[in-house]
């Protein structure tokens, strides 16, 4: 692991103009993705959802240690395609265009996962014009039986997302009727933001149920079963995170119980993968007090890292002394915000700083995931942080 702030006294001795900047750490992003990986089941897959993070060399660190990637639009899909030809690819999302469909069947992709009905005989209409087989899991929202929301749920209530489970044998009757389309699974992605294992674990469970009672039902044998992404960064209390070792082997257990051993069960992780390997460093243009609070102007802002405003958290960060003392504000509370002029541009409010000083640099962790690819980063034409890859 990097000595993050060894790294960035070195790396702003380079800056002629006040550091901004992305650091990425790629030996703890390839060592934590192993260990993720190690700690799964045997039967279990795991694909690096790259909507958190589709840097080059982000997908290049992980390619040789996760099982494949998932696209949720035709850009992402021609990015992953171009940089990763040989890895296993998902396509997912809601609204594909057609061309985006004909891509995903050129790619050859591992799987897409169908949205809706209408998608679903866009793609049987495709498959059966371009004579190409179509391997195609079906997003299913399901009620969630009083399993315990987190913030950003993506089903378990009327959502655009997935299949309506009473449309399940329009759908497969769809899929029958096409000697194009393959049902290779059911895919679930009903939340992120979990903290909460046991409730994870609650979740997975219902997915296996589901499951079971559908191939019973419907006499399907699909071999797979995807159970999305979801496991949660705690930005409020870093030491906190869910828990992704007890959590495989609850699985474990869980899978044995429900006698689940004959499915592959395959994740698309995002935030959890790459959160942790990222960094944003900041340098302190100007401290003000104003209508009695200390404000902090740093050079960036939301427009580089708007994973704050768009938590609505205030995002931890430490100071890194490197500026000149005559001013500054000592063991007082103060806001940190960027260089908009929008009062939205807060990425931390009123925290406890010991020193605080002209020309100090502010580092943001946890920046690894829906951070600068998620952010406006055209608004004011202000410059690109610089990205060090480390
Ligand atoms: C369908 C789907 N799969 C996987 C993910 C990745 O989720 P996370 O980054 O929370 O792991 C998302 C995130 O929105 C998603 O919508």
């Amino acid at each position: 692991m990097l000595n993050i702030e060894a790294t960035i006294k070195q790396l702003v001795t380079h800056s002629e103009e006040p550091f901004c900047a992305y650091l990425y750490d790629l030996g703890e992003l390839r060592s934590h993705a192993q260990k993720m990986i190690s700690a799964l089941p045997k039967n279990a897959e795991f694909f690096y959802a790259a909507k958190a993070n589709p840097e080059r060399e982000i997908l290049a660190a992980l390619s040789p240690i996760v099982d494949g990637f998932e696209a949720a639009s035709g850009g992402e899909l021609k990015w992953l395609h171009q940089l990763h030809p040989e890895k296993p690819l998902i396509f997912g999302g809601p609204g594909k265009l057609p061309s985006e469909l004909k891509l995903a069947l050129e790619c050859g992709v591992d799987a897409i996962h169908v949205e809706s009905q209408n998608e679903l005989k866009r793609l049987a209409e495709l498959s059966a014009q371009m004579g190409r087989p179509a391997p195609v899991f079906l997003r299913m929202n399901i009620p969630l039986d009083n399993i315990e929301v987190t913030k950003l749920a993506m089903g378990g209530k009327p959502t655009p997302f997935g299949f309506d489970p009473q449309e399940l044998p329009d759908a497969l009757a769809i899929v029958q009727r096409s000697n194009y389309l393959e049902l290779k699974g059911f895919h679930f992605h009903l939340m992120s933001h979990q903290l909460c294992v046991d409730t994870h674990l609650k979740l997975i469970q219902l997915y296996f149920n589901t499951f079971k009672q559908w191939c019973t039902d419907y006499q399907l044998s699909p071999p797979i079963l995807n159970v999305g992404g979801g496991m949660g960064i705690n930005y409020q209390d870093p030491g906190n995170h869910f828990d992704w070792w007890r959590f495989c082997e609850g699985l474990k257990v869980l899978i044995d119980a429900e006698s689940m051993n004959d499915t592959r069960i395959r994740f698309e992780c995002g935030r959890f993968v790459t959160a942790t390997c990222g960094y944003y460093v900041m340098e302190v243009l100007d401290i003000k007090r104003n209508h009695g609070e200390f404000f902090a102007i740093a050079r960036g802002g939301t427009h580089h890292f708007r994973t704050p405003a768009a938590q609505g958290h205030s995002h931890p960060f430490s100071v890194i002394k490197g500026g000149n003392s005559e001013v500054s504000v000592e063991n007082e509370k103060i806001t940190i915000v960027g260089q908009l002029c929008t009062p939205k541009d807060v990425l931390a409010k009123s925290e406890m700083v010991k020193s605080l000083s002209l020309g100090d640099y502010l580092c943001f962790p946890l920046a690894g995931a829906y951070a600068w690819n998620i952010s406006h980063q055209n608004f004011l034409m202000h410059e690109k942080p610089r990205v060090y890859f480390l």
